[in-house]
């Protein structure tokens, strides 16, 4: 095959946006992707001492030592070769019975698949459901990588803003919610719950509505729950597995990233309708084709046996968030609610309109850095998040730095 030689209009795309000085064009999906408003900011600090990052969403607690070994039990053990593509078959079935024991679902292994993280499980729903130009409506603000993905698969995000209260938080209006189903029929609706970033949690006759919802317009209903054991006021977030037959629409993505502090491991799943089992396979074998063996060794012993890790954790973190709140309260420029539930506060600043600068000035001053309102939707401009998964003395510290700034 002979590529044609490059020459001087050739710096331009059909379409008329400059492409690189390649001889032949690139995916549009992945040449305009946007970069992260965060990571502008996390650049502007990068290598600053003594700084204080709460921009994003991760605690500063390590993985903990009885995960870890069981991971490098697994691969001393040899546990090195391919993997089922849908995960270890005891991780799916202890998956399934953690869902059943906190939630009352009667969920079984077939309606479990292991991922390769919380954004692989966004990923995959997205590859599974989105054909281009399909609308998916998505709740926001909300965590920024929802919307590209969509955008990657070719569809178009259609955002659903949630309404501000003036005393701090968010409320879903649902008579808006209908009104857009009905205007845009989406393929899909994305709905984070507890939210990243506002922290707004759903509650059960809301989630019912919204599902018959989905039921009436023939709407998927892709149920981010990944904050779902990060709440201040009960033991658990309502879900919308609760909720759910087994014919209905809905996907819940989840993640071992959050509640055992496993970031950096990669490893999500997701809870569907069976009868999707062999379509995630399938999709999972031409992608990752599988999770690490030894490291899904890990993640079985974090759900079996990592119950008082996540009550450390929720703990530390109801912490942080209650000494964010006393802080910031108090400031008459600042509108903070009291944390429900995730792990970020998400407040606004009266008179702050350029989230991102306001981030790099703040971070610029006092050497804490927080996400720009900005990175999560139209509707999140004139707001900041503060990721409080952090120590009780670092959040403390963070906030000596940053009031003087708020007042
Ligand atoms: C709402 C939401 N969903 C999914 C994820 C994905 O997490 P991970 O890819 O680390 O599993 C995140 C991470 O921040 C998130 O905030």
């Amino acid at each position: 095959m002979t590529l044609r030689p490059m020459s001087s209009s050739d710096g331009e795309t059909s379409d008329s946006r400059p492409s690189f000085a390649f001889t032949a064009p690139l995916r549009p999906e992945a040449e305009s992707l946007e970069g992260s408003l965060i990571q502008e900011v996390w650049e502007a600090g990068f290598g600053r001492e003594n700084l204080i990052g709460l921009w994003v969403g991760e605690g500063d607690l390590p993985t903990p030592g009885f995960i870890c070994e069981a991971a490098i039990a697994s691969l001393r053990a040899g546990n090195t070769f391919y993997t089922p593509k849908r995960g270890l078959p005891e991780l799916r079935d202890s998956l399934a019975s953690y869902h059943n024991r906190l939630l009352g679902t009667a969920l079984s292994a077939e309606d479990v698949t292991v991922t390769a993280s919380g954004m692989s499980s966004v990923m995959l729903c997205m590859q599974t459901l989105i054909r281009p130009g399909d609308r998916v409506a998505i709740i926001s603000p909300i965590w920024p990588n929802v919307v590209q993905a969509v955008k990657i698969a070719g569809g178009q995000p259609v955002e659903v803003g949630l309404d501000a209260k003036p005393e701090g938080g968010f409320a879903l209006n649902l008579q808006k919610l209908a009104r857009i189903l009905d205007n845009e029929r989406p393929r899909a609706l994305f709905i984070a719950t507890p939210g990243n970033p506002t922290g707004w949690m759903m509650e059960s006759d809301e989630m019912q509505q919204v599902l018959s919802l989905c039921r009436e317009y023939g709407i998927w209903l892709l149920a981010d729950e990944v904050y779902h054991r990060f709440t201040y006021d009960r033991p658990v977030a309502p879900s919308f597995l609760s909720l759910a037959r087994a014919d209905d629409p809905v996907i819940a993505i989840h993640s071992f990233s959050k509640a055992w502090a496993m970031t950096g491991w990669r490893i999500g799943w997701l809870v569907h309708p069976a009868e999707l089992g062999d379509i995630f396979g399938r999709l999972i074998e031409y992608s990752t084709s599988g999770g690490q063996t030894f490291l899904q060794a890990g993640a079985l012993t974090a759900i079996n046996d990592g119950e008082d890790f996540v009550a450390e954790m929720v703990q530390r973190c109801r912490e942080g968030g209650e000494i964010v709140y006393q802080a910031l309260s108090e400031l008459e420029r600042v509108r903070i609610a009291q944390p429900q539930a995730a792990f970020y506060s998400f407040f606004a600043i009266d008179g702050m309109h350029d989230s991102l600068a306001f981030c790099k000035e703040l971070l610029e001053e006092t050497g804490v850095g927080l996400a720009p309102g900005a990175a999560f939707g139209s509707s999140g401009e004139g707001f900041v998040r503060l990721c409080f998964a952090s120590s009780p003395a670092r959040i403390s510290e963070a906030m000596d730095r940053i009031k003087p700034l708020l007042k």
